[in-house]
């Protein structure tokens, strides 16, 4: 009988799109999940030639060809290890499992060299796109050792997104780079998605704007420069009724925003590779805060402030100037998060190729968009990029739009609406073309406290100065 070409284990959404998506391509996959009745179902709702399911792990394994190829899709963190633990006693040497959930790519460095160890290949394999992506073509951020890369990318490459006919799947790096970029990818997505969401507060509560002039904006916002997945869908979602009530299901929503982690660990990353991702993590915090709902509705009748009226003279030009906003800071949050990796990638030894990281999430991922093709000129152009603010194209934007950036953070500042993710992008514009900070006094104040010494301006070396009582 003819051997299975992949198997995947975990069928939940992502899971059973993902197998869907291979079998359309051709392959025979090879189906388990823990609980048979999950994958019975599966079955059921897409019949499918290439899908088949076995209820014992062992007959899932044998049914496989060798190399046997293994995806998980299980929960990130304890379930990933309880599915090898279970696997490694069924696999033969050079067997390659691959985890394509959203792990934390420090576990995925664990995992890889103790997998490795035992003979077994193991790859790290950040997948993007949702539900829809899934099935339909994510894009694929796989990391690992090339060797065990090169027996599966023509099933990844496959059953990827396209743009401009390119797969949007790369080898990234080794152990831990595919989670990592998938992380950083949806540091960047929290970004993305605050900076819209201060968009909205800004054209709603300053501009004015209903739901309806809403969704107009974003609809003709996705037809220009910022032309996106996540600003498509928000035009979407202004235009949705909700079917209890018949308002706008937007209005309905309860305004405090979840989140499961991937966003935090960027956070973290700043912090542990010493780089200012401010933003991004200011859409981490604002998440939080968010979800501190008994204290705001307390806190909104005890700390007061009168906002002045302001007068929106020119309803266009202000919405225009919020589109300025939105696009300087995109270009922020992404010179950040693409700073992030270049810091990880020498602090891991990944050897990141940026253009090519860019390239993989111009389709199938949450913050695909028609500027990553810059993103990924701009490393074309000088790989060693310091900073994608300083790329001739994006440099010449943020030059004409910082003026909307700092204009509509001064009236949402006026109008008191809290916008974190537009103040960090100016605040780090303004620091990072700032020849000389006011660190200078921070250096003194530490030397009289603590004497930690001071480097001086005109003499090499380290010096402490006797401070006067
Ligand atoms: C993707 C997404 C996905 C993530 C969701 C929800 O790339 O397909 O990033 O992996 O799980 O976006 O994330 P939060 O629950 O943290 O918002």
């Amino acid at each position: 009988m003819k051997k299975n070409d992949i198997g995947v284990i975990g069928l939940a959404v992502m899971g059973s799109n993902l197998a869907l998506n291979m079998a359309d391509h051709g392959y025979d996959v090879a189906l388990y999940n823990r609980t048979y009745s999950v994958g019975e179902k599966v079955m059921a709702e897409n019949p499918h030639d290439h899908l088949h399911l076995y209820e014992a792990l062992s007959d899932f394994v044998a049914s496989l060809s060798a190399p046997r190829k293994i995806v998980l899709m299980v929960k990130a963190g304890a379930p990933v290890d309880r599915v090898i633990d279970g696997l490694i006693p069924l696999l033969d040497q050079g067997d390659i499992i691959m985890d394509g959930g959203n792990s934390n790519f420090r576990d995925t460095i664990r995992r890889t060299e103790a997998i490795e160890a035992q003979g077994l290949r193991y790859l790290g394999v950040g997948i993007s796109g949702g539900e829809e992506g899934a099935r339909f073509g994510p894009a694929i951020m796989p990391g690992g050792s090339q060797d065990a890369y090169a027996h599966v990318s023509a099933i990844l490459e496959d059953i990827s997104a396209k743009a401009e006919g390119e797969p949007c799947c790369t080898y990234i790096g080794t152990d831990g780079a595919g989670h990592y970029v998938k992380m950083v990818h949806n540091g960047i997505e929290y970004a993305d998605m605050q900076l819209i969401a201060e968009s909205y507060s800004l054209l709603k509560h300053v501009g004015g704007l209903n739901n309806d002039e809403l969704a107009e904006t974003f609809s003709e916002w996705n037809q220009g420069e910022l032309e996106s997945f996540l600003i498509e869908i928000t035009a979407q979602i202004f235009k949705e009724l909700d079917p209890k009530t018949g308002n706008s299901l937007v209005d309905m929503i309860l305004d405090t925003a979840a989140q499961k982690g991937t966003g935090k660990w960027t956070a973290e990353e700043a912090l542990n590779t010493g780089t200012d991702a401010s933003l991004l993590t200011s859409a981490v915090f604002a998440r939080f805060m968010s979800a501190d709902k008994q204290a705001r509705v307390h806190a909104s009748k005890e700390l007061h402030y009168d906002a002045p009226t302001i007068k929106i003279e020119d309803q266009k030009a202000f919405v225009n100037s919020v589109k300025e906003a939105l696009y300087a800071s995109k270009i922020i949050a992404y010179a950040q998060g693409f700073d992030l990796m270049k810091r990880a990638s020498s602090e891991y030894g990944w050897n990141l190729n940026f253009g090519e990281i860019a390239k993989v999430f111009r389709e199938g991922c949450i913050i695909r968009a028609k500027f990553l093709n810059r993103i990924s000129e701009a490393y074309d152009k000088n790989s060693d990029l310091a900073n994608l603010m300083l790329d001739s194209y994006f440099n010449e934007k943020l030059t004409t739009y910082q003026k909307s950036l700092r204009d509509v953070s001064s009236l949402a500042i006026q109008a008191g609406i809290s916008i974190p993710a537009f103040t960090n992008a100016i605040s780090y514009f303004d620091s990072y073309r700032n020849e000389r900070s006011n660190a200078n006094l921070i250096q003194a104040q530490r030397d009289l406290f603590g004497a930690h010494t001071f480097e001086r301006i005109d003499e090499e070396g380290h010096f402490h100065h006797e401070w006067n009582e």
